[in-house]
């Protein structure tokens, strides 16, 4: 379709679209390789593909760019349509995809070479930063933008996460970069000791409530009911899960600082609040599951749907189990354990990667002309080897973690530890390799969903501009 004066603008979405994809075999693929090296010490063949240097860049690969670029092509399809009105400056959104591309890529370089702050999440050396700010901050301004000139009286519940989840994420990433420049290529936090570290879980933790959360729970609210072609099951609920939801999460993160040198009272905060987040977690994913109520036959046949309400699932698991882990005595069983490395994959593979999996092919055959995927099979295919993958994944280390404390905590009647640590290295070989295999297994999946997305594009034609529809149209 040619350019015209009103028209959805899918050129950027489009883009992201197809990022996501080939971003998320790239961060995936690091995964595997990191998994390995876990299992074959002798796979650290040389410094920049150590370990140590590709462990943040897969983080920051599937977190930022995977997970990034989904977000990005979501939110901009989302509030275009929901509004009724094209995106507020296409120059603007351009600039940000090819921002976002060339953070990507700047992480690539530097994160293997070995730049880093120091920071879990937030590694990238402070010019990067900067870039990410400005970058951020015009995604800002194209989303809100779209929303003040919307030709509908309502804002869109799913716009209202994706807007808590930019606003939060520009505040987090600005107060927890705060640096001191010592060279091009280095620098020192601004903070000092046990506020250095309250400031990176407070940013920590909401990466993971707004980052990998609340943005995700935006897809949920618009995919899910377009899928399934039903309302969202609890409208008057899903502004009580907004609310709850991100203002709960803000308070939790001192869970990720039990028996440090942080105050007493603040570890009990962070684990009273990570208590009470369960509450709007599972509001949320009552409210996403039951979007299907009257229409649980469409389970059966539609592989798309079958991503995203095991991702609800998944969502649902690892904010039961989450809460669980902050409660001090079981966090002083699970922390440095395997176990917390399943909690994350858990949230990660589980809600994170296939609500974002399921949108995408949602997507794709819309920004390609197409009503379809190409083949229907292989979203099922992908599915299976997917969930495989991750019962895999997460049931392995889960063992190998309680395994882990537990030997750690052994001691014998005269007070000596039962076990040395390397004996506990020893024993958790086992279970790094089942891990090994069930993220073999996730990356298969995504291979498949390359293949489709080729297919797909092949039979197609790249389409840049969509009619904007009448505000009583639908969405
Ligand atoms: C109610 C919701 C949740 C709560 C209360 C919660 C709580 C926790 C706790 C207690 C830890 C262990 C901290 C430690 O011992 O070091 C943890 C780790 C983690 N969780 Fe969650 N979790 C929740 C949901 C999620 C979800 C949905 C995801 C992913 C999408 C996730 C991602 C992570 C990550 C990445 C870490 C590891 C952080 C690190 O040490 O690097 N969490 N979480
Ligand atoms: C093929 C799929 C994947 C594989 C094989 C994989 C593998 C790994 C491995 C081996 C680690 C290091 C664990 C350790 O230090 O003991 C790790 C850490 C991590 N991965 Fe993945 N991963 C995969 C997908 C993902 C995805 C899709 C996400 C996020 C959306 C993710 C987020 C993380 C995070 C946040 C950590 C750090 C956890 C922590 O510090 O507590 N991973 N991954």
């Amino acid at each position: 379709m040619q350019s015209q004066a009103a028209a959805y603008n899918y050129q950027v979405v489009r883009q992201f679209t197809v990022m996501t994809v080939v971003w998320g075999v790239v961060g995936m693929l690091v995964g595997v390789i990191i998994a390995a090296q876990l299992v074959w010490p002798q796979l650290n063949v040389v410094e920049w593909l150590s370990y140590g240097r590709l462990r943040p860049l897969h983080t920051n690969a599937v977190i930022f760019a995977f997970g990034g670029c989904s977000l990005f092509a979501t939110s901009y399809y989302c509030v275009q349509r929901t509004c009724h009105t094209p995106l507020f400056s296409p120059a603007l959104a351009s600039f940000t995809f090819w921002g976002w591309q060339l953070v990507i890529l700047l992480a690539a370089i530097s994160l293997p070479l070995g730049f880093t702050s120091g920071k879990e999440y937030a590694e990238l050396e402070w010019p990067i930063d900067i870039l990410i700010a400005v970058v951020w901050v015009s995604y800002a301004v194209v989303f809100f933008g779209t929303m003040i000139k919307r030709k509908t009286p309502h804002i869109y519940v799913a716009n209202w996460f994706f807007g808590a989840f930019i606003l939060t994420v520009a505040l987090l990433h600005i107060v927890n970069s705060a640096a001191m420049p010592v060279s091009l290529t280095k620098s020192y936090s601004a903070y000092a000791g046990v506020q250095d570290a309250m400031i990176q879980w407070w940013y920590g933790h909401n990466a993971v409530g707004f980052f990998l959360t609340a943005g995700f729970l935006g897809m949920m609210y618009y995919f899910v009911p377009k899928q399934a072609n039903r309302p969202v099951y609890s409208y008057r609920l899903s502004v009580v899960h907004f609310w709850a939801l991100i203002f709960t999460y803000m308070w939790a993160g001192p869970h990720h600082l039990h028996y440090t040198a942080l105050p007493d009272w603040t570890q009990s905060v962070g684990m009273l609040f990570s208590l009470i987040l369960l509450a709007p977690s599972w509001g949320g994913m009552i409210n996403g599951i039951m979007t299907l109520s009257g229409a649980w036959h469409k389970l059966r046949d539609d592989p798309i749907l079958k991503f995203m309400i095991t991702s609800l699932s998944f969502y649902g698991m690892s904010t039961f189990e989450g809460p669980m882990m902050s409660i001090k005595t079981v966090n002083a069983l699970s922390h440095y354990t395997d176990w917390t490395i399943g909690h994350v994959h858990s949230g990660a593979l589980g809600w994170v990667a296939f609500i974002a999996i399921g949108c995408t092919y949602y997507l794709l055959p819309r920004m390609f002309g197409k009503t379809e995927m190409a083949s229907k099979r292989l979203i099922e295919l992908h599915f299976w080897i997917a969930t495989l993958g991750i019962v895999l994944y997460i049931a392995s280390l889960w063992i190998a973690g309680v395994m882990q404390g537990l030997m750690w905590g052994a001691t014998n009647p005269d007070g000596t530890l039962t076990y040395s640590f390397v004996e506990s290295v020893k024993a958790s070989y086992r279970f790094w390799e089942i891990r090994l295999l069930g993220g073999t297994l996730f990356l298969a999946g995504m291979l498949l969903m390359v293949w489709n997305m080729m297919l797909t594009i092949r039979g197609g034609t790249a389409v840049n501009d969509a009619p904007v529809l009448a505000p009583s149209g639908t969405h």
